[in-house]
């Protein structure tokens, strides 16, 4: 049985990939991932709140100093140890490319054009295998238009693109008006593949403390279909390769979202659940699935039930709308 996928020009053994957590902040539970199956591994974010807040702090430090005074300009010296969050990330980065054999694919989280896009060269040369950019934007500006939305995520993948060689992909959330005609135009800015979807973490009110609770709940399977339905929509419409997120939890997700188009499915709140030996059962899940439907192997099955090789490819449109709701019976 060939499970092999081909996922950002990289070619992966299966198409099972952790997605950014902090497993992959310890190098032990990142290994205990590559142990279980995991074909290669998104590390955690760098973002850009974390730079710019430590920018600011070094700038007030350093500020602070040249107004005291002349003969104790060497106090609050930076000791030669302080490493800063890029540093941080770069040495994690550093220490996973050595104990894991599988590709890294690091991720930087932000929102604006702005300088941190520039530590994407960093990452590429600490060794990263490839780069998930993940531009979480909530337009809570009343005159931010939806052009406006859709250019700045297009003009982070244009600058992105100059600093870097490695493969890059954009993390989305699903909500664009067209997502279809966006994600085209990400690649025609030299995005090579898209991760769909974000989760987006609502925050909720707590009615005894009146105030915002913003929890984080783990993902339920019923979020991969959202996911599913996208991938089968745009498989065959792009060159970019598909990653699934969100939802993901079994063997029998997996194998959906594969037919459905995906190259590789990722996983979280199933290894935070359960552990990264889950890995192993959904790979051996899947193998047998595959193996009792008579498939060779994982390319076979890619893209077999997307909308342009469904048997009824209308069910992903308007029309399973209504077939839905006038199928309901009281
Ligand atoms: C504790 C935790 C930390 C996460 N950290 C990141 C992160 O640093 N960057 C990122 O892009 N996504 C992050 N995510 C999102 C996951 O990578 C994933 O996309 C999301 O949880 C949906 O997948 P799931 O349903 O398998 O959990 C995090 C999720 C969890 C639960």
């Amino acid at each position: 049985m060939d499970i092999t996928t081909n996922y950002l020009g990289l070619s992966l053994k299966n198409p099972i990939v952790p997605s950014a957590s902090p497993l992959s902040k310890n190098t032990d539970s990142a290994r205990a991932l590559e142990d279980a199956g995991a074909s290669a591994l998104v590390m955690y974010s760098l973002f850009e709140e974390e730079i710019i807040e430590e920018d600011e702090t070094f700038d007030n430090l350093m500020h602070a100093q040249a107004l005291g005074s002349a003969e104790a300009d060497s106090y609050l010296p930076l000791p030669d140890c302080y490493k800063n969050c890029l540093e941080l990330y770069l040495e994690q980065l550093g220490k996973l490319k050595t104990s894991l054999e599988i590709p890294v694919i690091a991720s930087l989280n932000g929102t604006t054009n702005g300088g941190w896009i520039e530590h994407a060269k960093d990452i590429e040369e600490a060794g990263a295998d490839a780069l998930e950019l993940n531009i979480y934007h909530i337009p809570t500006d009343i005159n931010e238009s939806g052009t406006d939305v859709e250019t700045r995520y297009i003009d982070i993948i244009k600058a992105v693109r100059q600093q870097v060689s490695i493969p890059v992909t954009c993390k989305l959330t699903s909500q664009f008006s067209s997502p279809a005609h966006f994600i085209k135009q990400l690649e025609n800015a030299g995005a090579d593949g898209v991760s769909l979807f974000n989760r987006f973490y609502q925050p909720d009110i707590n009615l005894e403390t009146l105030e915002i609770d913003a929890t984080l709940q783990l993902s339920s399977p019923y979020e991969s279909l959202l996911r599913m339905h996208w991938i089968a929509l745009l498989y065959g419409q792009t060159g970019l390769s598909l990653a699934a997120t969100g939802g993901i939890h079994d063997a029998n997700a997996v194998i959906k979202l594969l037919m459905a188009g995906a190259d590789v499915t990722h996983v979280c709140s199933v290894l935070l659940k359960q552990g990264a030996a889950v890995i192993k059962d959904i790979l051996e899940e899947m193998s047998r699935w595959l193996e009792e439907n008579e498939y060779e192997s994982v390319s076979q099955l890619k893209g077999s039930v997307s909308k342009g090789k469904a048997i009824n490819p209308i069910a992903f449109e308007r029309v399973n709308y209504l077939q839905v709701l006038q199928g309901y019976h009281l």
